[in-house]
């Protein structure tokens, strides 16, 4: 995947004192912290479970110092990886957590399978970051979210 990627976006190393590793089950609390404070409608912990049971699915965590500062989630369905939930704690964001997790995403989802993701049409910052990596919109899912019938940018990277 990371072949259709400029050379400046994948190759850039990971800012200092960034990590990324797999998430665990012991990273959920904190998790649940991050997506409370990043989302109208946060998962919950059962669906956190649910993605880490699977065991083809790819689940990041990053962590700055000794802090958990952001994780990414993502599905492998037959032929795509759907990247579900992308979250940086608001203490850490601007500082490339968020590129640090996806650039090692795409680096382990490397192969034939695209990426597609869900997006609110009103997050400018997410969107702008997926364009930043090469995702392009492809529709839209009307009135998508329930909490304000927002619609969904469905985006693809191929
Ligand atoms: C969106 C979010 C995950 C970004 O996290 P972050 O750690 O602040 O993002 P980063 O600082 O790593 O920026 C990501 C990369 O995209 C680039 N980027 C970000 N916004 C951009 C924009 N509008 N245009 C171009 N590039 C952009 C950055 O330059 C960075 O690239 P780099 O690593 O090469 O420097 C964070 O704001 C967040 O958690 N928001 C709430 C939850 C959310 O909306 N999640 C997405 C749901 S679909």
């Amino acid at each position: 995947m990371s072949e259709i990627l400029s050379r400046e976006q994948t190759d850039r190393p990971i800012p200092g004192g960034i990590e990324v590793r797999r998430l665990a089950y012991s990273d959920l609390p904190a998790v649940i912290s991050i997506e409370r404070r990043s989302f109208p409608t946060p998962w919950s912990l059962a669906m956190f479970v649910l993605e880490l049971s699977k065991p083809s699915g790819i689940c990041l965590a990053a962590t700055r110092g000794d802090e958990l500062a952001g994780y990414v989630v993502c599905s492998r369905y037959d032929q795509v990886w759907h990247l579900m939930n992308v979250a940086v704690s608001p203490d850490h964001r601007s500082h490339g957590v968020a590129g640090a997790l996806l650039r090692k995403l795409f680096d382990e989802g490397r192969g034939k399978l695209p990426f597609t993701l869900e997006v609110r049409v009103t997050n400018r910052r997410a969107i702008g970051m997926y364009e930043y990596f090469g995702f392009r919109s492809a529709g839209v899912r009307p009135r998508y979210y329930h909490d304000n019938g927002e619609d969904a940018l469905i985006m693809w990277l191929d």
